[in-house]
């Protein structure tokens, strides 16, 4: 098996509320629906038969209306619930076997939860809520200090330390809850809505934050969500839920660029393509292509066969180096012997790979050039054309068909 890094992993897993939940899986495999099981059974579908794993360090989204089981999913993976059947596996323990003394360990140290609401004290100050988790772990005052400060900072609260939790504003509450799970230092953050009660604004600025956050900390974070722009932002991968079910499970681009069925189609309608999809996934091959020790002879030569205005001059490692038009390549092979490496501008535009298409409109609109696709060490690894860009940033099928 390729190496994996797989940390939390669901398997076929079913949660059903009522009294009796083991029978009316007979009516289930005889395809009852939600709504029929609820109107003849009494029972709820909650979570329907739900697979996944999440990677070390990556940001997994579930995202769903209300009501699709997003709650009842986090919950059965820090055991507040038990699920009806299947199995979650935390690295590589069931964590259905673990006793109350290892389950108490998982949640003290490696797990922690940011809820939206954020089960704060308010009579406390910031610095004794955010201290909280690791007062309760029994860690030395001194530590506690340090982690905590830290975490205030990181969260942006510092000089808030003193004051009283009743006395901050939803948004600043939310941050002492964030900053609480942080100080704890746990590997894995389950986050359920943690943004949504607050104001747009404040949202975005949280939403800004978080992904600036998670590059300084490695943490495996599942984060849930009812709206689709922010489950495409911050997460890696995102899994779109309905009826208890994940009806897709990919990259933001996946979900935008080929949505699985009717459903997803229909939520991602409005979503703008620009901010999601990157670059590189409509950059082409690049026409024309010389080295920079070739003559302008043999750029022109390329151009010709190409039926290309514009060559790109790399080097031997694929740096990119320059392009050459037409008509720079005409004035400079008056000049002999001139190689195509010393002649080529070093004006292109160029962007890298993960850029949202929305900014390489940006640099589309500015000149006539396609845009350069380039690594980090600047190597070519396709280009960009304006038409190509266009039909990407229509929403809808035509931009699915080109696959
Ligand atoms: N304790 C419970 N007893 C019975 N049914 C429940 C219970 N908790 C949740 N449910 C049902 O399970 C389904 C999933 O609920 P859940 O809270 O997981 O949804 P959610 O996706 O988190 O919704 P929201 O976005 O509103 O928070 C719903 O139909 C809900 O009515
Ligand atoms: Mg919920």
């Amino acid at each position: 098996m390729a190496e994996n890094n797989k940390k939390i992993c669901c398997q076929n897993l079913w949660k059903i509320f009522g009294p009796a939940p083991e029978s009316v899986f007979d009516l289930i495999e005889n395809g009852a629906s939600k709504q029929e099981l609820m109107e003849q059974t009494g029972h709820v579908i909650a979570i329907r038969n739900v697979s996944f794993e999440v990677q070390e360090n990556e940001v997994f989204v579930v995202m769903g209306l209300s009501g699709s089981g997003k709650s009842t999913l986090v919950r059965c993976i820090n055991r507040l619930m038990e699920p009806t059947r299947g199995s979650i596996y935390i690295d590589d323990t069931d964590i259905a076997k673990m006793n109350n003394q290892e389950l108490r360990e998982l949640r003290r140290h490696r797990l922690s939860m940011v809820f939206q609401s954020f089960g704060l004290l308010p009579h406390r100050s910031v610095f004794d809520n955010v201290t909280f988790g690791l007062e309760v772990r029994g860690e030395k005052k001194e530590a506690r200090y340090k982690k905590s400060q830290e975490a205030i900072e990181l969260v942006g609260l510092k000089g808030w330390e003193k004051s009283r939790i009743n006395e901050l504003s939803g948004g600043m509450q939310q941050r002492v809850g964030f900053a609480r799970a942080l100080a704890v230092g746990s590997e894995f953050l389950l986050m359920d809505e943690p943004f949504s009660a607050l104001d747009p604004l404040i949202r975005r600025q949280m939403q800004e934050e978080f992904i600036n956050l998670r590059q300084q900390l490695k943490r495996t974070v599942i984060f849930i969500t009812h709206d689709l722009l922010e489950a495409l932002t911050l997460g890696d991968r995102v899994a779109i839920m309905r009826d208890g079910e994940i009806v897709q499970l990919g990259t933001p681009e996946e979900i935008v660029c080929r949505p699985a069925d009717d459903y997803v189609k229909e939520f991602i309608k409005d979503v703008p393509r620009g901010k999601i999809i990157p670059a590189h996934t409509i950059m082409e091959k690049p026409l024309a292509v010389i080295t920079s020790d070739q003559t302008i002879t043999q750029a022109i030569e390329e151009m010709d066969k190409k039926e290309a205005e514009l060559t790109f001059v790399i080097d031997n490692s694929g740096v990119l180096r320059g392009t050459l038009t037409r008509e720079q390549a005409s004035v400079a092979s008056r000049i002999k012997s001139t190689k195509a490496g010393e002649t080529a501008s070093q004006e292109f535009p160029s962007t890298a790979p993960d850029t949202p298409l929305e900014k390489c409109l940006q640099l589309v609109a500015e000149g006539d050039a396609p845009v350069a696709v380039l690594d980090k060490e600047h190597r070519l690894l396709g280009v960009i054309n304006r038409p190509a860009l266009i039909v990407a940033l229509q929403s809808g099928d035509g931009a699915n068909d080109g696959k």
